[in-house]
Formats: structure tokens, sequence, C-alpha cells
């Protein structure tokens, strides 16, 4: 069959025959209507008859795979698609490395293999329900746009590993199937699986910071994913990858325009000192200072996702076949790791130190540093704005050991320069590390919500190109009211 088209003729769009596969087509038709009940629960408050400029999945050819057009949400077409089967791919790492990709699932490999895809699957749905409310906010048609078309790409993604599920597991591929819609982000009795996915974004800077940073390890583990052993999960991670890299410009681009309209204001009103907080907040924008704090937050919450530095699970998954590294096939190592090291980051006598462990079981630390490097692109290009408006001022990642709840550093505290404190430092000066109630409440006055077209509210940058290159003043959502 031609995996470059996408067929719409069946309820769920697809390019995986579900026209022909009749019991898998059957099993999510099954759970279409606890999906639709989840969206209209779950999904955006309001705008759900609003006309929302879309971008849509028809082809997974890289060279030209989406439509723009205005869609209500809950008519999105949320279909499967899988990147093209690779001829004779074979599996790029671990014991069986060299041997041919499975087709199936691994019987020996079964329960890890499907506790990943949970936990993935997990985190899409997570993000719509902690965005819920942020369409209330917007500061333009333009960004309420780039939010709805990231929570419908996140519930395609739910459906995307819902088709693994039913497809391959059987009967406790549905029981996952339903529990994915069952839990809640935040939930006291049913929370999401992991924490940063039952963190509140209550404001539109952490929704930004969430793009850039939480999309980013997901980005991070649907890259090891596409590496998979088991060719339909590497084939659907793939596909996911082109979706995910709009969300991260989402939040990059967002908080280069908050950057950017601050600098702004504070160069108009003649402003020397960047962390005069109040001087610059009286100009209704949000300090630099403050933006830092919400890096940290938000940095550090994500880091934890990345699960201990030393890990035999990810050992396990990495011999297995399942789980590869950043960028695997790229490597040139022999891809079995059984004699090579790798150094981690360890409290060592009351000291961060590098301590060489063996590669396989510190293959979350690696990946956590890939993600970091990656990280790090974004201060460049937000420092080069602060510098070119003439500030003296550098947004920094903070050290891994700051704010931690998972991993070697997660019973100390640290600065954000990683100096190890006390307790009762940290509760004095968290609130210079961190955002207090008073930053929160701070940026909660400046979200008022702009629908105007082609207007932003003040403490924002227009975008410097429209999605779809369209003009400035573009009515991206045509609100229903
Ligand atoms: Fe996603
Ligand atoms: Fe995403």
């Amino acid at each position: 069959m031609n995996y470059m088209h996408v067929d719409y003729s069946t309820k769920i769009p697809n390019n995986v025959n579900l026209g022909e596969d009749r019991q898998v087509l059957k099993a999510l038709e099954g759970w279409h209507p606890g999906y639709i009940d989840w969206w209209n629960d779950m999904g955006p408050d309001g705008f759900q008859q609003s006309l929302v400029y879309l971008r849509t999945a028809y082809s997974v050819d890289p060279r030209g795979w989406a439509k723009f057009d205005y869609v209500k949400m809950p008519d999105y077409r949320w279909g499967i698609l899988l990147a093209p089967q690779e001829e004779n791919r074979v599996i790029p790492f671990g014991e069986n490395h060299g041997k041919p990709a499975w087709q199936e699932v691994p019987g020996e490999h079964r329960a890890m293999l499907r506790r990943l895809i949970v936990i993935q699957g997990d985190t899409e749905p997570a993000s719509v329900e902690q965005q819920r409310y942020l369409g209330k906010t917007a500061p333009s048609l333009y960004d309420l746009r780039n939010l709805f078309q990231v929570n419908v790409e996140e519930g395609r993604h739910l459906w995307a590993m819902v088709y693994l599920l039913q497809k391959y597991f059987g009967r406790d591929g549905r029981e996952e199937a339903d529990e994915l819609l069952r839990r809640r982000s935040g939930d006291a009795d049913s929370p999401r699986m992991l924490g940063a996915f039952n963190e509140a974004t209550p404001d539109w800077l952490s929704f930004f910071m969430f793009t850039y940073f939480t999309d980013r390890d997901g980005k991070m583990q649907l890259h090891s994913l596409a590496q998979s052993g088991f060719d339909p999960l590497s084939r659907t991670c793939r596909f996911m990858l082109t979706e995910e890299a709009h969300h991260m410009f989402v939040g990059e681009t967002g908080i280069s325009r908050v950057v950017q309209r601050t600098c702004e204001a504070m160069r108009e009103a003649g402003i020397t000192d960047p962390t005069d907080i109040a001087k610059v907040r009286a100009l209704g924008v949000i300090d630099l200072p403050t933006i830092q704090k919400k890096l940290n937050l938000h940095y550090s919450l994500s880091l934890d996702l990345f699960g201990s530095e030393v890990s035999t699970n990810a050992a396990n998954a990495f011999n297995a076949g399942i789980k590869g590294r950043y960028h695997e096939t790229q490597i040139k190592d022999d891809h079995r790791l059984q004699n090579a090291t790798y150094p981690v980051l360890k409290l060592v006598n009351g000291e961060i130190k590098r301590v060489d462990e063996p590669a396989l079981t510190a293959l979350n630390m690696r990946l956590r540093d890939d993600y970091t490097q990656d990280c790090a692109k974004g201060m460049l290009r937000w420092n080069k704005i602060i510098s070119t408006a003439g500030y003296d001022f550098k947004l920094t990642l903070p050290n891994v050991a700051f704010h931690r709840d998972i991993g070697e550093f997660k019973d100390v505290h640290a600065t954000p320069d990683g100096v190890l404190t006390d307790d009762a430092t940290w509760n004095k000066r968290r609130g210079e590390w961190l955002p207090s109630s008073g930053d929160g409440d701070f940026i909660a006055s400046l979200m008022t919500p702009v629908t105007e077209t082609g207007k932003y509210a003040a403490w924002i940058s227009p975008p410097k190109v429209g999605i779809d290159n369209k003009p400035g003043d573009f009515e991206y959502v045509k609100i229903e009211t």
C-alpha cells in the first residue's frame, strides 16, 4: 500500500490500511466516543465551535505532509500515521543488534514495551489538560491558534499510542487505552504518571516554557523510541517528531517574543538596570529575572522526566533493543555498550562530581545530557536579543542539582549555580530562584485576552512571520460568540 497517502474514507484517517484491519478498526471506533468525551471534558475550555486555522496531516511525505484550513476542533481528523517502513531495517543496538527489526511484539519484551508506550501515551492528553484554560487569556489570535494546534496534535499523539496498544497488545492493550482516558493531570486520586505532567500551566509564559522545555523532553524520548527495534513504534515516533518540532518552535519563539518586548519597553522607558523589577513591571512587561525563575522551574521539572541517572530499567530497555540513544544510528561505537563507561554527575561526600559508570546503566544520564545541550540553544537566541538591546543580563540553565525530585540530587538543596545549601538557606532564598506567588500574581495580572485580528498583548512582541505565511492581520481563529 501507499504509506505516503492517508486514507480518509474510514472514520479514523490512517495510512496503516485500517480499512482491511477490521478488528483494530472496530476497537478504535469503540474507543473514539470516550476520546471525544475526554476532549469535551478536558480539552480547551470554550472555543469548541470556533473555526481555527489548523494544519492536518494528509501525508507522511516530509516534503509536504500538512494542509491548513479552518476546522472546528471537535471535527479535527485525528488519525493514525506512521512514517513509511524502511526496507530491511535492522535493530540498531543492544543484544539483538543487526537482526531484522520486529514487526510484531517480541514476547519476552512485551511488558517493557507496553509500559514505555503507556508512559509516552499518558503525557499526551496530560498536556492538553494542563493547558485547558489558556485559551481564555491568549495574547493574540495567532497565539490562540498555536495553542490549539499543539492541543489537537497532542490528541493525535494519544491516538498514535492507542493504536499501538490496540493493534499489538490485545486485551491488556485495550485496558491501558481506557486508562489513558481516565487519569487526569493533577488529580489527587488518579493523576497522570509523571510529575511534570501534573503541574499547573497557569499562564502563557508557563505555556511557552512548557513547550520549550517539556515538549523537548518529549522530543528526546521520541527520538530514543524512534530507534526501537519494534518497527511499528519506531515508525510511529518518527512521524510524531515532525509535529513535535512545531510545539518547540512555539515555545522558543514565544519566549523570544516576551524577551524582545521586555527589552523594547525598558529601552523606550530609559531603564538601564534590567533587575529593577518594580520599574520594569510598571511598564506592563515581564522582567528578565522573573523569566529566569520560570525557566529554572520548567527546566528542573523537565529534568526529572529523564528518571534516575543510573537505571537498570534503561539498561534493560537498551539491551533488549526497545529504546535506543538519541541519534543512535549516527553514533560511532559498537551499539552494545557492554564494556563502555559514561561520566555521571553524582553526589560524592557532599560534592557534585562526575563519576564513570557503566554506559548501559547511565543511559538516562546520557539522554539528559543530550537534552541539556539541545536546551542551551535557546539561551543563545534569547541572550542575543538581550545583548542587542544593550542590556547586560544573561538567561542561563540552572545546575542539574537545582530543585530536583528524582535521581541523585533529590535529597539535597542546591542553588541554580550548583552550590549545595542547607534547608534554612533554601527556604529563605527559594523565592529568588523559583517563581513566588507574588510573581505568579503579577504575570496573571497581564493575562488579559487580545482577540482583535493582528493585535498583540502589550507584554509580547508580534511574531516575525505568520503561520503558513499568512499576513499580520490574518484571522487565525474565528471566535464563535
Ligand atoms: Fe506529543
Ligand atoms: Fe508536543
